[in-house]
């Protein structure tokens, strides 16, 4: 039967990616999407659903609570992307991190337990759990995050699970590793470094380059989320992993190879405070509810770096504020 599907931060990378997938995969399913349309939710990036008579666009703030009622009216799924995401910038501005990603979060689950929804999957990440120096961290693992934007994240997932057990708020909560793909705003590492390198500019890699990232492709995320979302137990987490643990200077140089560019573009400067050295997920879990991922590692990232070769009009107009960040972030790194 058909069902109706809030996806909040729908304008970002993943949740726009997601609602182009449901509204392809269920013709009788009805996509709204709420979005703040800060700097990283843009419009452009749901080109493909404006006109369908199955799509709503909302424009507000999980923070406020009637926006968030008036877009949860009716509403059988919840999917909660919507949060600030990068962790240099919770280093050097916090508010928002936790402003956003606790409170908005909290006055998701709040709406959700006076209108009742069916099902509401909470988007975490994998950085709840810190760094993992050996093995792999299964969802019992304790939650240990290191940057004010993992511990937002923490502190978000935690109310997920609060709400479920106080409430009977039927939460199901997902913990990504690192997402690549089209449409990844270019402050994380892969966009970044894609743009910096099509320009001839250094790519500053933090410390030695050797922290190691689990990569999934944004097309293995969705799918699960899709697996999640319809066949998960309700009251539980799933870990997402992509199966691909790089370095750092692994990526950085396959981005290089991808454009033709010299290694010599790479830049080794001073390490990201509290930087995680390694993300490892045990995902048996997940996989025991039929997901794996599919994506090859090397062909995915070799495609999404010519994605972004090949779409200039979708990075140019955020070129200026993106730079303009830059500078801020090199300023404060400077006076430390
Ligand atoms: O693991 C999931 C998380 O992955 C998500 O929850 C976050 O929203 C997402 O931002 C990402 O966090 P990371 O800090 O791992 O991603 P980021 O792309 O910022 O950095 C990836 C690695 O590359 C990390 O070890 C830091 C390094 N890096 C990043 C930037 C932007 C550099 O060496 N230089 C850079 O300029």
């Amino acid at each position: 039967m058909g069902k109706t599907v809030l996806i909040t931060g729908g304008a970002g990378f993943i949740g726009s990616h997601f609602a182009e997938y449901l509204i392809q995969r269920y013709p009788d399913y009805q996509i709204r999407v709420l979005d703040a349309l800060t700097y990283a939710g843009r419009r452009e990036n749901l080109a493909t659903l404006e006109g369908n008579p199955r799509f709503t666009f909302i424009h507000g703030d999980v923070r406020d609570r009637q926006t968030v009622q008036r877009a949860m009216e009716g509403v059988d799924y919840v999917a909660h992307f919507a949060a600030e995401t990068h962790v240099d910038r919770s280093i050097l501005d916090p508010d928002a991190f936790i402003t956003t990603d606790v409170y908005g979060t909290f006055t998701m689950l709040e709406v959700a337990r006076q209108l009742g929804v069916e099902r509401f999957v909470h988007v975490s990440t994998d950085e709840v759990y810190g760094s993992a120096d050996e093995g792999a961290f299964s969802e019992q693992s304790p939650l240990r995050p290191s940057s004010p934007y993992a511990a937002s994240k923490a502190g978000a997932d935690l109310l997920a699970q609060a709400y479920y057990r106080t409430y009977g708020v039927p939460v199901l909560i997902v913990r990504p590793s690192n997402t690549f793909g089209p449409r990844q705003y270019p402050e994380k590492l892969i966009p970044f470094f894609t743009v910096r390198a099509l320009h001839d500019e250094p790519l500053p890699l933090y410390g030695d380059g050797q922290q190691r990232r689990d990569w999934l492709y944004v097309g293995d995320h969705i799918r699960a989320l899709d697996v999640v979302l319809h066949r998960g137990q309700v009251g539980e987490a799933y870990n997402i992993a992509g199966g691909n643990e790089r370095t750092n200077i692994e990526v950085s140089r396959i981005i290089l190879h991808t454009l033709g560019k010299p290694e010599s573009l790479i830049q080794f400067v001073q390490d990201r405070p509290g930087h995680d050295r390694r993300y490892a997920l045990d995902d048996s879990k997940l996989r025991a509810l039929g997901w794996k991922p599919e994506a090859d590692f090397e062909t995915a990232l070799r495609e999404t770096v010519l994605w972004y070769a090949q779409h200039p009009e979708w990075w140019q107009p955020i070129l200026q504020a993106q730079a303009e960040y830059r500078r801020f972030v090199e300023r404060w790194y400077a006076g430390r």
